[in-house]
């Protein structure tokens, strides 16, 4: 367990301080009305800034399988007084409780969805984030390119684009943008790529 600069706890890695919520978040072009999902949370800094800086009025999800990660955001929904803020504990592979078939209209996981290839559960993955987007919405997932450099996850779980639209195709599910040149600078280029995904 870390705790981050905003005081929360994670479980894994926060990329607050190597990756740019702003550069992410614009990629989404929210329209504030949106019902969105900040999909394995972590210490949640994507979705506060949804929510602070840029005056989400839809509901914002935020969902983690680490209890003290959902502690410290309900923790900040009660000192905010954030009433559109739903937090849920879960493991999204097994299926999140209390969120409706058709229910979102953007799913964002960033450096989330490696974490699936090393549990071998992708395909209940992709199953569940198919289950809760609505037919016109769109699940956008950032992670690392699958080089081998030294930072970030092993290589052997790290997927490329291409593997991943694999993978969302075979359950139904098409490609509908590719951005290759996000993230940090590192000396091979840019460290992510993102991707986004709607029902076909
Ligand atoms: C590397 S952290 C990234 C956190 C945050 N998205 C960020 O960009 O800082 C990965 C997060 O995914 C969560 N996570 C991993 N597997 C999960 C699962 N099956 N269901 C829900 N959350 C999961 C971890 O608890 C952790 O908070």
């Amino acid at each position: 367990m870390k705790e981050q600069p905003n005081g929360h706890r994670a479980h894994g890695f926060s990329s607050v301080s190597f990756l740019d919520s702003d550069e992410i978040i614009k990629e989404l072009a929210l329209n504030g009305d949106e019902v969105f999902m900040d999909a394995g949370c972590g210490d949640g800094h994507n979705a506060i800034k949804v929510l602070e800086d840029y005056n989400h009025r839809g509901c914002v999800y935020a969902v983690d399988i680490y209890d003290a990660s959902i502690e410290d955001m309900e923790t900040y929904k009660k000192e905010n007084n954030v009433e559109n803020l739903i937090n849920i504990e879960a493991d999204i592979t097994e299926g999140i409780p209390g969120v409706e078939d058709d229910s979102i209209d953007v799913i964002l996981m960033v450096n989330v969805f490696h974490g699936f290839k090393a549990s071998r559960k992708l395909d209940e993955a992709v199953e569940e984030l198919k289950r809760i987007v609505k037919s016109d919405g769109k699940i956008a997932i950032m992670d690392y390119k699958a080089w081998d450099v030294p930072n970030g996850p092993p290589t052997k779980v790290r997927s490329s684009p291409a593997d991943l639209e694999k993978l969302f195709n075979n359950h139904g599910l098409k490609m509908t943008y590719l951005n290759e040149e996000i993230g940090e600078d590192i000396p091979e280029g840019k460290s992510h790529y993102l991707i986004m995904f709607e029902k076909e």
